[in-house]
């Protein structure tokens, strides 16, 4: 049988530790998992497209449990990607009913795009539950210690930035 390939998309405008405990359950059920920095149309992100996948690729790197995990930004449609890559499910984070609405629409989208992709939906840890990427940037860009959210990379990147910006 062939290896099943899952696919974890995201803007990860940081990537959080919400997200990671999300890949790191893919890792558990599916044979191949990749993380796929993305684009969305609604979004003004603080770091760049090529900021998000560096920065994504150095937290990836620097957690052993998630060793083979290979990441990857995509420009075009996600579904496309996954048609590339043989990947046959898309993995996605359901912290709260509020979530189900916007992950419902994107799903039927994706699936009408390409019905050979399956998503799945995994639950973060609790305590994670009410973390989001805008909510630790607006802890952060107001003084606040987001060191329990974000990994130790994602803080520097975030400082390094703040700094650019002030110029
Ligand atoms: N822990 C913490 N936060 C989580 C989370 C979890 N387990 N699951 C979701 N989130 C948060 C994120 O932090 C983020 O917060 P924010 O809105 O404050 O930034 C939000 O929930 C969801 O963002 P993220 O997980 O980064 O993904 P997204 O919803 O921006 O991703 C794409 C959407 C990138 C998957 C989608 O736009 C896409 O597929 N783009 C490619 C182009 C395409 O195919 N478009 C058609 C789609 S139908």
């Amino acid at each position: 049988m062939n290896d099943c390939i899952a696919i974890v998309p995201g803007t990860f405008d940081p990537i959080t530790n919400g997200h990671l405990d999300i890949i790191k359950r893919a890792c558990k059920i599916f044979d191949h998992v990749i993380v796929a920095v993305a684009i969305n149309a609604s979004k003004m992100p603080m770091f760049d497209f090529d900021e998000r996948v560096e920065l994504t690729k150095r937290v990836v790197d620097e957690e052993p449990d998630l060793s083979g995990v290979e990441v990857k930004g995509i420009k075009g449609l996600l579904v496309d990607f996954a048609k590339e890559v043989n990947a046959k499910v898309i993995v996605r984070g359901l912290r709260a009913v509020s979530d189900f609405e916007y992950e419902l629409q994107m799903a039927f989208m994706n699936r009408r795009l390409n019905k050979e992709v399956e998503m799945v939906y995994l639950m973060p840890y609790i305590k994670y539950s009410f973390l989001s990427s805008s909510i630790v940037k607006d802890v952060f860009f107001n003084g606040g210690d987001i060191s329990k959210f974000v990994p130790g990379v994602v803080i520097e990147a975030m400082n390094k930035k703040l700094e650019e910006r002030r110029g």
